[in-house]
């Protein structure tokens, strides 16, 4: 169970971040080239957001099975044995990954829900595209890259 949702969570991320950089592909180019909005565009945020959700979930189930709240408590104790390796290792599961990915989930749910009360094509682009490329960066800043920590997985 907690390898299928590990391993579910960890392939997701690559699915997620297409689905986001489409619809950011697509807002950006319609707020650039002043194009009427279309329905796939409302579509593609929608799916993106969905995704997203799907793994806020699997990541609240994981952050709970794998007590990582645990990590406060645990943090603190190898900061004061001189682990600062492990204390940053513990810190990045217990505190930052679980922020950033909440803070950018909340804001493609915002960009998703403005950008529909929008009157104008280029007042829903512009919407989406503040929304959906914060909600990006942050996303991608917060995975665990091989290429950025020495215990990060491609899969
Ligand atoms: C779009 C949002 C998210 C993406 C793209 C994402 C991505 C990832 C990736 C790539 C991993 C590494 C998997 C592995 O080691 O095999 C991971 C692990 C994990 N994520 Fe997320 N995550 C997201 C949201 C969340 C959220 C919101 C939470 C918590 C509420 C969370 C909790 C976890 C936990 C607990 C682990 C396992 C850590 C471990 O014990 O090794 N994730 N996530």
């Amino acid at each position: 169970m907690e390898t299928t949702l590990l391993l579910t969570h960890s392939a997701l991320r690559y699915i997620v971040l297409i689905a986001i950089i489409y619809t950011v592909i697509r807002s950006w180019s319609g707020l650039l080239l002043n194009k009427e909005f279309n329905p796939i565009d409302r579509k593609a945020a929608a799916i993106a957001m969905g995704l997203v959700h799907i793994q806020v979930l699997i990541g609240i189930a994981l952050y709970i099975i794998r007590r990582h709240f645990d990590g406060f408590t645990v943090m603190k104790a190898l900061k004061e044995a001189g682990n600062i390796e492990g204390a940053a290792y513990v810190r990045f599961w217990a505190i930052e990954h679980i922020a950033m990915m909440l803070i950018a989930a909340i804001l493609i749910t915002i960009g998703q829900s403005v950008s529909k009360k929008a009157h104008t094509p280029q007042g829903k682009y512009l919407r989406l595209t503040i929304f959906f490329t914060l909600g990006l960066l942050i996303i991608f800043a917060g995975i665990p890259w091989p290429f950025i920590k020495s215990w990060g997985v491609w899969l």
